[in-house]
């Protein structure tokens, strides 16, 4: 009997360890978790639910990439802010995006933080935490969302970046040959992938640690109408 309980007590807390690494889940997307709870948000506030295209995410990561790790660039006084032109000149080549199915950008949102987070958190922690970020997550004239996060080079800290369009579903920023070129570290939204680290590593499942450590981390969250 003693025996018995000892096997129980024993596989009850193997498999809480198992369960409690589970909450991260490796297969699935980040940036597509991300655009799920955009999308609920919005329908609960009686706005449409946007189409989540693949070229237009595949370009939020290429605007992450334009950062170059540097979270203090993000948001307060002097932030910096990619130039319009560089949309046509390096993030559509960079991502296969047909350069005459680039279409207005109507939002931006965008945070950092030094340890990642999980999908909700980034949400309602980093991107969406004054009224201007909410009035650009309600704009009624939105038609379609991409989300992007990447670490830098596959480590602390992590950017989130949400763009926002008014283009047609089918008619913006389309990708040569149907598939967006991947470019890593990174996951983007709307390409119906498992953003599971693979080559780019950065997205595992971050060690345990993490989850308690109580360090110094900044957090920012920079938005944009424009
Ligand atoms: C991971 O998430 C996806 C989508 O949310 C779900 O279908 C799948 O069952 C999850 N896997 C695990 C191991 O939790
Ligand atoms: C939408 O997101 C905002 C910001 O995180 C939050 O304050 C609000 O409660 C959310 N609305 C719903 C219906 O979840
Ligand atoms: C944000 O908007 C709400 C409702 O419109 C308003 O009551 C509140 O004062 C605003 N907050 C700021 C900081 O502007
Ligand atoms: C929608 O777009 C029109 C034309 O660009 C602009 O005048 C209007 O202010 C926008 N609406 C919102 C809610 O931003
Ligand atoms: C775009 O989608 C609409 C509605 O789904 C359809 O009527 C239209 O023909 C499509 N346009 C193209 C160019 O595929």
């Amino acid at each position: 009997m003693a025996v018995w309980y000892f096997v129980v007590v024993v596989f009850s807390v193997l498999s809480g360890l198992a369960s409690a690494d589970g909450q991260t889940n490796v297969t699935n997307n980040p940036a597509d978790e991300l655009v799920a709870i955009l999308n609920s948000n919005r329908t609960a506030e009686k706005e449409s639910s946007l189409f989540d295209n693949p070229g237009l995410a595949c370009l939020a990561l290429q605007y992450i990439k334009a950062y170059e790790g540097d979270c203090g660039e993000v948001g307060g006084p002097n932030a910096k802010k990619p130039a319009d032109s560089d949309f046509a000149q390096t993030f559509a080549p960079n991502c296969g995006v047909e350069a005459s199915s680039l279409s207005p950008i109507t939002g931006r949102l965008l945070g950092c933080e030094t340890k990642y987070l999980k999908p909700s958190d980034a949400f309602s922690d980093i991107l969406i935490k004054d009224n201007k970020s909410l009035e650009i997550l309600y704009d009624s004239n939105h038609t379609e969302v991409g989300a992007a996060v990447s670490g830098s080079d596959g480590g602390s800290p992590y950017f989130w970046c949400v763009l926002l369009s008014s283009g047609g579903t089918n008619s913006s920023f389309l990708l040569e040959g149907g598939v967006a070129k991947v470019t890593r570290p990174g996951c983007f939204s709307g390409a119906n992938d498992d953003c599971s680290g693979g080559a780019g590593g950065w997205s595992r499942t971050p060690p345990p640690v993490w989850k308690f450590a109580v360090g110094a981390s900044i957090a920012l969250g920079y938005a944009l109408g424009l």
